[in-house]
């Protein structure tokens, strides 16, 4: 891999449970043992930091991307790449991250609902189906589907390792080349 400088978001984004975290983590990790200059954001550590006073309504999910999309830029725009992981449900956000993002590449990290809610690692799917908790992505908050994500992986027919090599191989030559 030539290690030619050069910032980058890999901006993540799927249903809770499709596995935005666990590929993020390990294409992170291969990067970082390759000596690039990377930084990680993920949905539950930057809530509980940069955006704890944040809830879920769609105002304050506009603001958690807006904020995130921010630090990301000032990130790459300094020649570091950053692995972001958000569920990122609305279309509109991740317009406004392409526009102003400093070299943005989405993954659209895509299992059906049925599958998340089957994994349900966190049992969030299980207290939103019960009403425990409001606005649940995929349950009574929208998703929008990408339209155009610059690489899609399907974490239900493909293993992490499988994903990981496909992202690792997709910047390689996307970045790297
Ligand atoms: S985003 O919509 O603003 O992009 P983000 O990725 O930061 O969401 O946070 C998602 C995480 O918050 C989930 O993985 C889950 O652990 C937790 N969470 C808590 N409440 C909700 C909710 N109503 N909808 C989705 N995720 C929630």
């Amino acid at each position: 891999m030539n290690k030619n400088k050069k910032g980058f978001v890999l901006w993540f984004t799927g249903l809770s449970g499709a596995g935005k975290s666990t590929i993020a983590d390990g294409v992170f990790e291969v990067l970082k043992t390759n000596g690039i200059k990377i930084e990680r954001l993920d949905g539950d550590v930057v809530r509980e930091n940069l955006t704890k006073s944040l809830g879920f309504t769609k105002e304050d999910r506009d603001e958690n991307i807006r904020r995130i999309g921010f630090v990301a830029n000032l990130l790459s725009r300094n020649e570091v790449g950053v692995i972001a992981s958000f569920i990122s449900p609305y279309q509109k956000q991740r317009e406004e991250l392409q526009r102003n993002v400093n070299n943005y590449i989405e993954i659209y990290v895509n299992a059906s609902l049925e599958v998340c809610e089957a994994r349900d690692p966190k049992g969030l799917y299980k207290k939103a189906r019960k009403g425990e908790i409001k606005n649940f992505t995929g349950i009574s908050d929208p998703y929008d589907e990408p339209q155009n994500p610059a690489l899609e992986l399907r974490t239900d027919k493909a293993t992490p390792e499988e994903c990981i090599a496909e992202v690792i191989n997709f910047i390689s030559k996307k970045i790297y080349s």
